[in-house]
Order: C-alpha cells, then structure tokens, then sequence
C-alpha cells in the first residue's frame, strides 16, 4: 500500500472523526511501531508499519467499498458547483472515509453505483480490458425486436462512427429491455439506441459482474458490501443467468426504473 498519512490512515480505517483522531493523537494515544507519535501530517506505509491507537491495532487493509441505489438528479462526481453528487447521499462519517463513485450514470439514470476509497479495485472494475459486464435495465420508446437484438450483437456503430463491441439484450415486459454492455462510453446505451433509431426513456443498471442491486434497496439507499461480494463482482455468472435473476423480481426493478 502506498504511504499515507497518519491523521487520514486513523480517520479511514476507525470509527473516529477527524477531531477525535487529532485529540488522540495530542494526547499521546496513538503509536507508530510503538513509538508515540502526535503529529498527524506523518507519513505512514499501513503494509510495512504497525499503528495501534489506545492500544489497539488500526488494520491497514480494510478499504470500504458500497453500492448505492442512485436516485434521479445526483451526478457520479465527489464535488460539483451545481448538482448535488452522488456523495451527499451519504452521512460525514462515510464521507470523510474518501470514498469516490467507481464509474459513472448520467445525471437521469438510476441503479447501481460503487463507491469506494481502493483506488485499485476501482480499477480493475472500470479497466476497458477487464470487460467487466454491466447491465441495464432500459425503458424503450418502441419495445427491442429481433433485428435490433441482432444488431447489437453484431456491434453497433454510433452517429461519430465510434465502433461499440458486441452487447448481448433481450426483451423484457412492457416495452424494457435488459443490456448488457463490456465497456463504458459517454452516454453508450442511450447512444446504441439512437443508432438505432430507438429512444431511451429511462435506464437503471442492475448488476455489475454478478453482483446485482438488491431489488429492495430503496433509491438513495445504501449497503456496505463484503469480501465475497467483490469476489461475485469480479466474476459474472452469464447473462442468461443474470437475465433470469432480474425478470424474477421485474415489478420491483421497473418501478424503480420508470421514467
Ligand atoms: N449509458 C448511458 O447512456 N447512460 C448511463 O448513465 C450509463 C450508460
């Protein structure tokens, strides 16, 4: 892991504020390879060095990782000068955590959204060369039929003449469609239907990998996930089983994704 420092090492891997971790600090409470030590700004490798705060040990690799249902009108930014983010969704105390959204929905879409302070795993989920799935949950103006289908598979080219790779869809009830897309360009699913002379009233993406949004989570609301969850992330089970996963709770997911 690469250094740090001491004040925001405490601060993102504890449950205390930032003021609470600056009066531990001047009251000699917190310890670097058992050497007091009161000055915050240190810089401290969490891999090579043990800090322990009133004695106890402060684990270095605990990232925070979160998924978010995301409502209508916040943008995936951790600051902005007009628009609420998708950051203030969350309480101070996860705020200060320095967790940033790990991709991107448009400002009018909805669904899942990861946040998280591992710079690396954001990484690996957004690499163009992981191909990590993501799959979105479109409301179409005119419902997908075979030919549209089969375009997208082939790869669809948009209105700049930018190439898309190929994207597996299927129709759903009531004029939706599941998609599934292994890259993320400006605006892609909207613009994949444009191409195709279609119109995207509304989208809500659904999974990311094999980790699909709980259909309960209300919009705005939130989970801490855990180790196998980023595991399921990482390692998509297959849209036919996805596809299956999301028609079962369909009532569910399209209330949330209706325009
Ligand atoms: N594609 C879009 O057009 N919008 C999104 O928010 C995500 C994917």
């Amino acid at each position: 892991m690469a250094e740090i420092r001491l004040d925001k090492f405490l601060a993102n891997r504890s449950n205390y504020s930032r003021s609470e971790v600056k009066s531990l600090l001047r009251n000699g409470a917190v310890r670097v390879d058992s050497v007091v030590e009161s000055d915050g700004s240190r810089k401290i490798d969490p891999d090579a060095q043990l800090v322990t705060c009133q004695g106890k040990q402060i684990q270095g690799g605990s990232h925070l990782y979160l998924i978010l249902n995301k409502p209508q009108g916040y943008i995936c930014a951790t600051e902005d000068r007009t628009h609420r983010t998708v950051l203030d969704l969350f309480p101070e105390s996860l705020r200060i955590k320095g967790v940033f959204p790990a991709g991107r929905l448009d400002i009018d879409s909805t669904g899942l959204v990861l946040l998280t302070d591992d710079g690396k795993f954001a990484h690996d989920i957004l690499a163009p060369g992981k191909h990590i799935p993501k799959y979105y949950l479109v409301k179409l103006r005119n419902p997908i039929g075979d030919s549209e289908i089969s375009a997208l598979a082939g790869g669809i080219v948009l209105s700049d003449q930018t190439h898309c790779l190929p994207a597996q869809a299927k129709a759903f009830p009531d004029g939706y469609a599941l998609i599934c897309l292994h890259e993320g360009k400006y605006h892609q699913v909207k613009r994949m239907f444009a191409a195709l002379e279609n119109h995207v009233e509304s989208l809500h993406r659904v999974a990311v990998g094999g980790l699909i949004l709980p259909e309960n989570l209300r919009p705005g609301g939130y989970l801490e996930l855990v180790h196998k969850d980023l595991v399921r992330m990482l390692k998509a089970p297959g849209f036919d089983s996805i596809c299956e996963q999301i028609l079962r709770n369909f009532s569910s997911y399209s209330i949330n994704a209706s325009p």
